[in-house]
């Protein structure tokens, strides 16, 4: 019997007088441990917690339980990809290829204190749930792809507080998995509604929160990419400044301005800030879907979302998954870009409604040429429009409800 068998047949893990746990570990045991966690980026305490969270039953660990219910069925195809109906755990740990898909870009459901119709986790409960779909991501994608995960930020129920659990699940992907964080994005939706309403319309003690997050991460620090794909529109000053020219000097930061400014490139470098409306509510998705009484999906991203990483990330005849399929954005994103795709989505109306973005009479345009050009608006921050004596500060932080009536009987 070999050492490595003795050890696990005898019991022999002991605590020794000063309550430390000793494990009697071959060497081989141990340095394979230390190989498995070096690879998922962690310690190898953190590793050991990790295997414990996926043994405590909470979650499957998919690779040892595939057991996500039946194989997911393609029930729509185009020439470049389709949409799966069923558990994407199943069709990423079974189905595809490994090291296949060049970008997973998706939305999984947030961690929503009021839920949508599709089912959203708690947020204590979302990595163990998040945790069941990595397997499948590492199995499916190439070294040199891309994961890029667009999530929203939420309030803790009843509270004016914010739940950590999208930095959590970053921190996990690349703690725990060994992925890196190749670039944090923001999405800012200029048509966001100030919710909720009790924190920012009624207490005034929060502003509006018009910003998801956008994690683009990665298995290698260098990821197929180009940023010369993404350019946007000369703002109005840089027009001016490449036309009429630019004095070299020094910025106060050190930045040397040099005449290397005056290149015209065709557009600027984008920041990591995606301003895009989501606000495409004559769509023609949205016409289908309401003349053949599909149902819509409740929570779509812009098609300028997948237009843009698609874009920066793959080529053309490169495969595109969204796990989290929805309506199916990527899909027809992908495939007016010219790159294969799947989708895959567990619920049968969305599938079935998921079609419109391919049946419907105007066509999907090709995003990469369609997508809005001219900047949003967004006003600097403006202190003097109201005097600070006119909106005095809630002194209890906005904890006690305020009273509700009607005017003039218990306001003022
Ligand atoms: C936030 S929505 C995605 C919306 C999508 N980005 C769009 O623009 O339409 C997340 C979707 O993931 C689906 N979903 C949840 N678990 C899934 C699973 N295991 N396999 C496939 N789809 C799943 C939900 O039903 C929901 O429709």
């Amino acid at each position: 019997m070999s050492k490595h068998n003795r050890a696990r047949s005898s019991g022999s893990d002991k605590q020794g007088s000063d309550g430390a746990l000793r494990l009697d570990l071959s060497d081989l045991d141990i340095e394979s441990i230390q190989k498995e966690a070096t690879r998922r980026g962690c310690d190898v305490a953190a590793y050991l917690l990790s295997l414990r969270q996926e043994a405590s039953g909470h979650h499957k660990v998919a690779s040892r339980n595939p057991d996500f219910g039946d194989a997911p069925v393609a029930t729509y195809k185009t020439r470049l990809g389709q949409i799966y109906r069923g558990d994407s755990r199943r069709l990423m740990l079974k189905t595809l290829k490994p090291e296949s898909v060049d970008l997973i870009m998706t939305s999984p459901p947030y961690a929503l204190v009021y839920k949508k119709d599709y089912g959203n986790e708690d947020a204590d409960r979302y990595l163990d749930w998040f945790r069941t779909f990595v397997p499948g991501f590492n199995r499916v994608l190439k070294p040199e792809a891309s994961l890029v995960v667009d999530i929203g930020g939420v309030w803790k129920k009843g509270r004016p507080t914010r739940s950590l659990y999208h930095y959590e699940l970053l921190v996990m992907l690349c703690r725990e998995y060994g992925y890196n964080l190749a670039q944090e994005f923001y999405w800012w939706n200029p048509a966001k509604l100030p919710t909720p309403a009790e924190w920012v319309n009624v207490r005034r003690i929060r502003v509006k929160d018009a910003v998801n997050c956008i994690w683009w991460l990665s298995k290698s620090e260098y990821p197929r990419a180009s940023n010369r794909r993404v350019l946007q529109e000369y703002s109005q000053d840089m027009k001016r400044l490449l036309k009429c020219g630019y004095r070299h000097k020094q910025r106060p930061s050190g930045h040397n301005i040099s005449a290397k400014f005056r290149r015209n490139n065709k557009g600027s470098i984008p920041p990591n800030l995606l301003a895009l409306a989501n606000n495409e509510a004559n769509s023609a998705y949205r016409r289908y879907c309401q003349e053949h009484s599909l149902t819509e999906h409740p929570a779509q991203f812009p098609r300028g979302i997948p237009a843009f990483f698609i874009r920066m990330l793959t080529d053309e005849g490169d495969l595109v998954l969204d796990p989290f399929a929805g309506s199916c954005v990527t899909g027809e994103v992908a495939d007016a870009m010219g790159r294969r795709w799947s989708c895959c989505e567990i619920l049968p109306e969305y599938v079935e409604a998921g079609r419109a973005r391919f049946m419907a009479q105007d066509a999907p345009p090709d995003p990469a040429t369609s997508m809005r050009t001219e900047p949003y608006q967004v006003s600097a921050p403006c202190l003097g429009l109201v005097s600070e004596d006119k909106a005095p500060l809630a002194a209890d932080g906005g904890r006690k409800p305020k009273k509700r009536g009607r005017k003039g009987k218990t306001g003022k």
